[in-house]
């Protein structure tokens, strides 16, 4: 809900568990006021004067401005810089009254001398305990505007001394989180690769000293892939700033007379519960805001199996297999098309390979689907080999500069799919695969960073590729999904590269890292499922020894960690003995018989109280509980661990199976008591389902 005290020239933003408040003061500078638990009285707010500290702490600095713009004495990170066409390079606004449309409050702001304006825009989510912000700027004037840095906001917090975290990491160890005390001196957190990225993600959890269910956490995540930067600042004066959006680094644009540009927004949330209400608020906004209806198959997949060797004889053999352990979907992965024998050619001819499916792709997806399985296929669009006819007809379709030698990686080039004529070529070529054949998934990978972003289509504008290449990534998927309405898309990028809450809804699942090791696995969901929702999460079941870890675990536990996302088969199953594809089968129908629950249910990390190294983790849906319990390697004193269930209904009892026993207990019991639970041994693991009685 949106109140606003005209009188005051307060607004205020409230969900139904917190207030978020700002106002107009007596500098005409819009400054923040409050954010936090739910006051319910919007009269109590006031405005008081601010007076400079010093003069060299003037009273620029000191306000805690929504949106800072470069001008005037700020010093500190701004959000928005520009140089208008007569080279003044700073902003003076004013306020220019607002807009109340449903959720959405319009703070209207306009520069004194030019025809500028910049529209704050703040999207009220109440039930999710979120607001969406994100910026409109519009050159009205006859003269164009150059951008230089433009942010979705900044944010505050009224606290010192707190702590930050973020993921680390790289291919193969995705989503590894870090915290960090936040002191005097930024914290930057950034993506720079154009395309996607391992290492740092774009979202901010700052809080202080929260517990899964307890503490105040301030957080928020852009809905964006690409460049993006956040920085994390302690200010002298007793906050904490955020800012967060478009990365400026190698970044401008002309904002050309009438033209507007709205940034990616920036969906954040305050609660005093934990990071547990954090998770749940963002997976609740994600599953019913950008997720499509229906659950996940669980899927095979050819890559770990044949890598470049496929051919049409082999992926029947496979699909005829995976038929038996229950897959539902069979997806042939990288290999398929032009000379594709290995990562250095293939890449752009999108037909059909003849030695390795002499008759077509046809027979595959016959088989397929007379099995009774969904079909998909792998495709990496964006890029290019040297060695490929497109690249040979088409030299000027990639990111270069004239002069200089093309950079590949992985033995590719980037297509500059911000040209028409590229992006056309990439639309047409998904849409005849799909409507040539019978396909119902698509896996489109990304394997290389962006570089050599000299696109000269681009003209003065191509500093603003990075952008526009998600865009236009963005564009082709929504496009074709106008005309082939089931498939479901993928997003993958060597691994887990493109994870963020800007790719979530157009493509519809996370390829989450080609880390398959299932204990490895382990961290790498827990990091994830802080902001991401489990139903986007692919979790595969592979060969050991592992082909990162060299690691030998056994498949029930494989199955087990695979089995809190989408569960996917990736292992040479051709291989497998009898004994291995019984308990494939098995685990497989386990999985169709949770899957609402792991997909659609909550997710809660479980506090692990015993000296031993338990991962434990429980999904709720309606009248029934999942416990996944891992114990990776006994420590010595091989100690139980009781665990406290959560979100179960107090005064109902549940019936659970514990070391072959039947048991019922009331949900207060399970949830303050517990359970206990005994593993011994190395890479031990249950699931323990409650059903309310
Ligand atoms: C990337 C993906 C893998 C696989 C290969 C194919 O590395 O992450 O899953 O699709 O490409 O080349």
């Amino acid at each position: 809900m949106i109140f606003i005290n005209e009188e005051k020239r307060i607004f205020n933003l409230r969900t139904e568990n917190t207030e978020y408040v700002f106002g107009l003061d007596n500098e005409n500078l819009i400054r923040h006021i409050y954010w936090g638990n739910k006051i319910n009285n919007e009269n109590d707010f006031e405005m008081d004067v601010l007076c400079e500290v010093s003069t060299n702490d003037p009273v620029y600095e000191i306000t805690p401005e929504e949106y800072p713009v470069f001008g005037g004495l700020r010093y500190s990170e701004n959000c928005l810089k520009v140089t208008f066409d007569d080279k003044t390079r700073d902003i003076v606004y004013k306020y220019d009254g607002y807009e109340v449309d449903g959720d959405l409050l319009v703070i209207k702001l306009k520069d004194v001398y030019y025809n500028f304006t910049i529209n704050l825009n703040y999207k009220v989510m109440e039930k999710y305990d979120l607001i969406e912000r994100y910026v409109t700027i519009t050159n009205e004037s006859d003269q164009s505007i150059v951008i230089e840095e433009i942010y979705s906001g900044q944010l505050h917090i009224p606290y010192e001394n707190l702590i930050f975290r973020n993921t680390h990491g790289h291919w193969g160890a995705e989503q590894q989180m870090f915290k960090q005390n936040v002191s005097y001196g930024k914290i930057t957190i950034e993506n720079r690769k154009g395309v996607s990225g391992h290492n740092n993600n774009p979202y901010f959890i700052l809080d202080k000293n929260a517990t899964e269910t307890s503490g105040e956490v301030f957080y928020g995540a852009l809905r964006m892939s690409g460049n993006f930067k956040g920085v994390i600042e302690q200010t002298p004066y007793g906050e904490t700033l955020v800012q967060m959006g478009i990365n400026p680094y190698d970044f401008q644009f002309t904002l050309n007379p009438k033209e507007s540009f709205t940034t990616p927004p920036l969906l954040c949330g305050y609660t005093d519960k934990g990071f547990e209400k954090m998770s749940h608020n963002l997976h609740n906004f994600a599953k019913e805001n950008l997720l499509r209806e229906g659950l996940r198959p669980v899927l095979y997949n050819s890559w770990e199996a044949t890598e470049f060797n496929v051919t049409c004889e082999e992926q029947i053999k496979l699909a005829r297999e995976a038929k038996k352990i229950g897959t539902e979907l069979f997806v042939v992965d990288d290999g398929w098309f032009g000379q594709r024998n290995s990562i250095h050619n293939g890449l752009g001819d999108w037909y059909v390979n003849k030695e390795k499916f002499p008759k077509g792709l046809n027979p595959l997806i016959e088989e397929v689907k007379s099995l009774g399985m969904k079909f998909g296929i792998w495709v990496e669009p964006e890029m290019v080999n040297p060695l490929s006819k497109l690249y040979i007809d088409n030299p000027d379709w990639i990111y270069h500069f004239k002069t200089r030698e093309r950079t590949t990686s992985r033995g590719q080039y980037v297509l500059n799919i911000t040209k028409k004529e590229v992006k056309e070529f990439i639309y047409n070529m998904l849409d005849n695969l799909l409507s040539n054949y019978d396909i119902d998934y698509i896996k489109w990978d990304v394997n290389r960073p962006i570089c050599e972003g000299g696109a000269t289509n681009l003209g003065e504008n191509e500093r603003k590729m990075a952008f526009d290449h998600i865009q236009a990534v963005y564009d082709i998927v929504k496009e074709l999904k106008k005309k082939h309405k089931n498939v479901l898309f993928e997003a993958c990028a060597s691994g887990g590269g493109r994870i963020d809450l800007g790719i979530l809804g157009i493509f519809d699942d996370f390829w989450t890292s080609d880390n398959t090791d299932a204990y490895d696995r382990l961290f790498i969901q827990h990091t994830y499922s802080h902001i991401y929702p489990i139903k986007a999460m692919r979790a595969w079941v592979t060969d050991c020894p592992n082909f990162l870890s060299q690691r030998n675990i056994p498949l029930r536990f494989r199955f087990h960690s695979a089995m809190m996302g989408t569960l996917g088969i990736g292992g040479n199953i051709l291989k497998w003995s009898n004994e291995d594809m019984k308990l494939a089968k098995d685990m497989v129908e386990e999985y169709k018989s949770i899957r609402e629950i792991v997909q659609e249910g909550d997710f809660f990390r479980l506090e692990n109280t015993s000296t031993n190294n338990y991962h434990l983790f429980e999904y709720t849906k309606d009248n029934e509980a999942l416990l996944f319990a891992f114990l990776p390697q006994t420590q010595i004193g091989h100690r139980p661990v009781r665990v406290k269930l959560r979100n179960l209904d107090e005064k109902g009892m549940y019936e659970y199976k514990i070391n072959g026993e039947t048991m019922v207990k009331s949900g207060s019991y399970l949830m303050n008591y517990g359970v206990n639970i005994h593993l011994r041994g190395d890479y031990q693991s249950e699931i323990i389902r409650f059903d309310r009685r």
